[in-house]
């Protein structure tokens, strides 16, 4: 049994850090959630919040670091050096070296002896649950993907103003912005994160340098445009590939069947497809539209990826991380 900590607990995925400790049954001695003064003295599921020390977060086995990026710059080490496990939800190590960069499904032989391990970018870690078993069958040669990203992507306050600034603009005022670069309601935004030389904002070059680490190929072409939707939950991807090898529709819809961590919804005839509303509070990522590309004809095909980001894009695939530990 394993006393554990979860840094930003308060938070959107903090909270979900809680649930998928309980539902995926972690062998849990103690449970102590950190936040900052602000929310201390808060009760959770039961808990009250602590204000963060790091002294006393190293003091358990595990700790979920759920704050931000410059928080764990600050932090993780310190924790890791007084004894725990770290499990970053941020971006500050995806991309060193020594850092493993971990979809349990796919690279969880990756972890070794590491003390601080990083959770993959919720944009990556959906996609890849699906196109690795199509990468590992046919290769791939290209790969474009286009988001439709929910505000939770965004943190707790952005849902907040989502839904306070649509009922602005229902009471026939002017939404304003505060964690977008734009108001969101009844908008589409094609920025997320900034901006870097490339032309790409940082966010779908997330997507690009994570998915080469986690499938363990510096090589793979990816491309990607990321857009925030003014949904609640669960980020959607439309992805298109080009394959080495000669692609069969219905052997690839048997492999995602198969492949762990992701659902076959695939019935057009009757209407049924992935969709945030759909894949909103659940555990695996949802994966249909399976077609033949007509550009790419018999080497490519393109699809639908739906999932829950707090989830699989964050709380679930971090504890998944902690279990294949234990
Ligand atoms: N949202 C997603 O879909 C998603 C997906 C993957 C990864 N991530 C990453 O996960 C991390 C958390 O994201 P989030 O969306 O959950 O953010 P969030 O909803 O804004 O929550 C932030 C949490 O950090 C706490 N916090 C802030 N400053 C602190 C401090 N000085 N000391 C201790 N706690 C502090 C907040 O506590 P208070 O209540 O005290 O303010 C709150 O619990 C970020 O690095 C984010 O990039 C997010």
């Amino acid at each position: 049994m394993y006393s554990v900590a979860i840094c930003g607990a308060t938070g959107a995925v903090g909270i979900e850090v809680i649930r998928c400790l309980k539902e995926l049954k972690f062998p849990l001695d103690k449970l102590t959630l950190y936040a900052s003064a602000r929310s201390a003295g808060k009760e959770i599921e039961g808990y009250i919040v602590e204000e963060f020390h790091a002294e006393a977060a190293g003091k358990h086995d595990f700790v979920f670091l759920c704050v931000s990026g410059d928080f764990s710059r600050e932090y993780a080490q310190q924790i890791v050096d007084g004894g725990a496990v770290v499990i970053d939800n941020s971006s500050a190590f995806r991309y060193e070296e020594n850092v493993p960069l971990v979809v349990p499904e796919i690279n969880a032989d990756s972890i070794g002896d590491s003390k601080l391990i990083a959770n993959p970018n919720c944009t990556t870690a959906i996609l890849a649950v699906a196109l690795y078993p199509i990468y590992k069958e046919f290769g791939l040669k290209k790969v474009i993907v286009s988001t439709y990203q929910a505000t939770s992507g965004a943190g707790q306050p952005a849902m907040d103003e989502l839904k306070e600034q649509t009922q602005v603009v229902l009471d026939g005022g002017e939404a304003s912005c505060e964690n977008f670069a734009y108001p969101i309601p009844f908008n589409l935004i094609p920025q997320i994160d900034a901006f870097q030389e490339n032309g790409y904002t940082k966010e779908e070059m997330k997507v690009t340098w994570e998915t080469r680490k986690i499938f363990g190929d510096s090589d793979l072409k990816l491309s990607c445009t990321a857009v925030r939707i003014p949904t609640f939950r669960a980020h959607s991807e439309a992805v298109t590939v080009e394959t080495e090898k000669e692609v069969d529709i219905d052997r690839v819809r048997g492999l995602i069947d198969a492949a762990p961590g992701v659902v076959l919804v695939d019935d057009p005839t009757n209407q049924k497809y992935p969709m945030p509303l759909n894949a909103t509070g659940k555990f695996d990522v949802e994966a249909g539209r399976f077609r033949k590309n007509e550009v790419f004809d018999e080497y490519g095909l393109d699809f639908f990826v739906c999932g829950d980001q707090l989830l699989k894009g964050a709380a679930l695939n971090a504890v998944q991380i902690a279990k294949a530990l234990v």
